[in-house]
């Protein structure tokens, strides 16, 4: 039985990537942070009729990555899903935000990927698939921490993906729009109203935010995108999970000069 990792499967797109693979057939190692949060996972593979293993694992943990990659055995997939979001503008972030959102959104996916990389490549097979974002794609107002790491993350990714594909093994990254999650409860943001002289600016920014989150695709449909870059036999670098994300990441993709982001992201803040 092939054996598939996941990172953050608490809640949201990585439970239901971790029960989705374990359906697909998969020996499914389902991490989460705190252990005693698992309920609604193994709620969802109950009702699914499967089982996955859950493995505690902060991701941020360099020591414990290595035991939990060593404990494994081979892992065939590997999904970085676990991330976190941030809203604030560069003066509004202090010194240990920046890294912190580098820590769990970049730092943590390079060294668990550089951990399961030698078994892939000795095996000749993996695939490793991260969740990154629109916001890998396309810079947005009060995202700067965020988008700066999965920036960051893309072009890791990108970079490794032509050197290890001549050793069996694919590498991916799924870009989300909003999704209905756990998500936006979690990131860290000022108050309305709270922003100083970028208040009217943030006040206007989560206004529009709340809109497009009112229209977010569920975490299961988001998920269906990332078990599919997972188990593909036609493997792709670039995924995104709705026709939202494709709109939407594609101007930046195809925007030579800047100006198809700019002409967008200057519309959320008046
Ligand atoms: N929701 C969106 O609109 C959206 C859009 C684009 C991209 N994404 C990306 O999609 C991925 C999954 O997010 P989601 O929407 O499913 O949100 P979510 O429900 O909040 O799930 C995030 C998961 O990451 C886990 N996590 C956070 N920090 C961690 C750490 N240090 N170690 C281990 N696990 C950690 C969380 O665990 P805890 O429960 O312990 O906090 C949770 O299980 C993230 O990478 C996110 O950036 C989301």
């Amino acid at each position: 039985m092939r054996t598939a990792l996941v990172t953050g499967t608490s809640s949201g797109i990585g439970l239901h990537t971790a029960v989705g693979l374990a359906v697909a057939g998969f020996h499914v190692i389902a991490t989460v942070r705190d252990p005693s949060r698992s309920d609604a996972l193994l709620a969802a593979a109950h009702d699914a009729g499967v089982e996955v293993e859950v493995v505690a694992l902060d991701v941020t943990d360099a020591a414990r990555s290595a035991e939990v990659v060593q404990q494994a055995g081979a892992i065939d997939v590997l999904v970085n899903n676990a991330g976190r979001g941030s809203v604030a503008t560069l003066e509004q972030l202090t010194d240990e935000d920046l890294p912190a959102q580098l820590d769990v959104n970049l730092i943590a996916v390079a060294r668990l990927t550089r951990l399961v990389l030698p078994g892939m490549r000795e095996r000749g097979a993996g695939r490793i698939v991260t969740v990154t974002s629109v916001g890998g794609a396309v810079g947005q107002p009060f995202a700067d921490a965020y988008c700066a790491a999965k920036f960051a993350v893309e072009g890791l990714m990108q970079s490794l993906a032509p050197v290890v594909a001549p050793f069996g093994v694919q590498v991916s990254v799924v870009e989300p729009a909003a999704v209905a999650s756990a998500f936006v409860e979690n990131v860290e943001r000022p108050a309305a109203g709270e922003g100083g002289p970028y208040g009217a600016l943030l006040d206007a920014y989560l206004a529009r935010t709340a809109g497009a989150f009112a229209a977010a695709q569920s975490p299961a449909e988001a998920a269906g995108t990332v078990i599919e870059a997972a188990i593909t036999d036609a493997p792709r670098f670039r995924w995104q999970t709705s026709a939202t994300a494709v709109a939407f990441a594609g101007r930046s993709l195809a925007d030579l000069d800047g100006s198809r982001v700019l002409e967008v992201t200057r519309s959320w803040l008046v």
